[in-house]
């Protein structure tokens, strides 16, 4: 039996609800330890998740490449890859994400925030927090690829369906149904989307791709791997980012009161809400070969699973973790990830959460979450459902943590 071993339960209704408590479980026990349910190795140290993630496949390699666990893949695309083939599908499409280059997006996304934020300042009280507010990033994402808008909601819910029900291999049959049609539309979707591309080529993402020679070449399957990979990446993550950061400020009605006084602090409020409540709770990886994690010793082929909302909370890295404060002085978390897989996307999803939450402050500083509901991706975490009233002067919400 491993030195250190516990057996929280992640499948458990309450882990979805908060999972926070059962992270504080874990480390207790230690920063690595074994599980058996996951029958693998759970990473809760800030460190340790750094030294698995900085690593480009020479002692860890992504699990996502296994093509049992990510079938809807059907080619190689980055986040399914290491060392040299990854460097080659990343380097790619690099120079497109930039944040100079998705700055030239800036006007579209506040065009798209205030159709959507601003119907709810003069037309009623109650909105759902996901259709009315948090459409806006597959929106984007179908928008830059160059996909038509009357096929953007199917794109939603195959992305949604995909990130949803994806729990790396331990899906159930009903999770499982989902996930293979999900994935069988999808692709046949973007096979005759990349054809009339091919044909007319319209200046967008999709023939970028298409034109990319010499190294940076990629084939037909990896055009569309990495179509689903950006449609699937881009889409729950952020909005799920723009809902838990709007719960993190309900929670914490001085800060709130900050942030709305001064919206220079938005960027910041981003941030501390990716680690105090960021939305991606587990990366796994697979040792390629003995290795030790902090001073634990991962045997080859042995699961390695960093929780990134458990490290962001790592007491050895920030003072009272549990408290949510934007002027915090250390910001770097893991909540995009870290090294050679860091989330390409980032400076597109900061645009399009500050943009959102600008505008919504703004508007309604005092706005009020009901019936909030975590839904049950174990993957990443954010509201699935709820609504969102615009609020009177009066805050009800108190914070769960006294952080004066
Ligand atoms: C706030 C919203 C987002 C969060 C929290 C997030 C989080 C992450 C994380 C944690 C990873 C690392 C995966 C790993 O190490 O295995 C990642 C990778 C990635 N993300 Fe994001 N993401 C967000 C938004 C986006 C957006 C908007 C896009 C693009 C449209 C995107 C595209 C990608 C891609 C392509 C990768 C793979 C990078 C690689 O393997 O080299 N993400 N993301």
């Amino acid at each position: 039996m491993p030195s250190k071993q516990v057996d929280t339960n992640f499948f458990d209704p309450a882990y979805m609800e908060d999972p926070f408590p059962l992270y504080e479980e874990v480390r207790a026990v230690g920063n690595v330890v074994w599980n058996q349910l996951l029958e693998g190795w759970v990473v809760v140290g800030y460190e340790e998740g750094l030294s698995v993630l900085t690593d480009d496949g020479g002692r860890f390699t992504t699990l996502s490449g296994d093509p049992e666990i990510t079938f809807w893949f059907e080619a190689p695309n980055m986040i399914a890859t290491d060392g040299p083939e990854h460097r080659r599908l990343r380097n790619a499409l690099a120079p497109l994400f930039t944040r100079r280059e998705v700055a030239r997006w800036e006007a579209r996304i506040t065009e798209v925030v205030g159709r959507l934020v601003d119907p709810m300042t003069t037309g009623g009280s109650s909105f759902d927090l996901i259709a009315d507010f948090t459409t806006l990033p597959t929106l984007i994402v179908a928008e830059m690829l160059g996909v038509p808008a009357d096929r953007q909601e199917d794109l939603q819910r195959w992305s949604h369906d995909i990130v949803t029900n994806l729990a790396f291999g331990m899906e159930d049959e009903a999770g499982r149904d989902l996930l293979r049609r999900a994935a069988t539309e999808i692709n046949e979707y973007l096979r005759e989307e990349i054809e009339r591309h091919r044909r007319d080529q319209p200046d967008d993402l999709l023939t970028a791709m298409i034109r990319m020679e010499g190294a940076d070449s990629m084939s037909s399957g990896e055009i569309r791997s990495t179509a689903v990979l950006l449609l699937a990446a881009g889409y729950d993550t952020t909005a799920k980012t723009m809902g838990n950061a709007l719960i993190a400020l309900e929670r914490n009605p001085d800060q709130r009161r900050l942030v709305a006084s001064d919206l220079s602090l938005v960027p910041a409020a981003i941030e501390e809400s990716l680690r105090w409540f960021g939305p991606v709770q587990w990366l796994p990886r697979v040792a390629a070969t003995g290795t030790t994690v902090g001073d634990t010793d991962v045997e080859a082929g042995q699961r390695v699973y960093v929780f990134p909302a458990a490290a962001n909370r790592d007491p050895r890295r920030w003072s009272r973790p549990e408290c949510f404060d934007v002027r915090r002085e250390v910001k770097a978390h893991l909540g995009f990830g870290y090294g050679p897989h860091l989330c390409l996307g980032a400076p597109l999803a900061r645009l399009e959460a500050r943009v959102a939450l600008e505008r919504l402050l703004l508007l309604a500083p005092e706005y009020r979450l009901g019936n909030v509901d975590f839904g049950r991706s174990l993957f990443v975490r954010g509201p699935e459902s709820g609504t969102l009233d615009i609020g009177t002067a009066v805050m009800t919400s108190s914070p769960e943590i006294s952080c004066e």
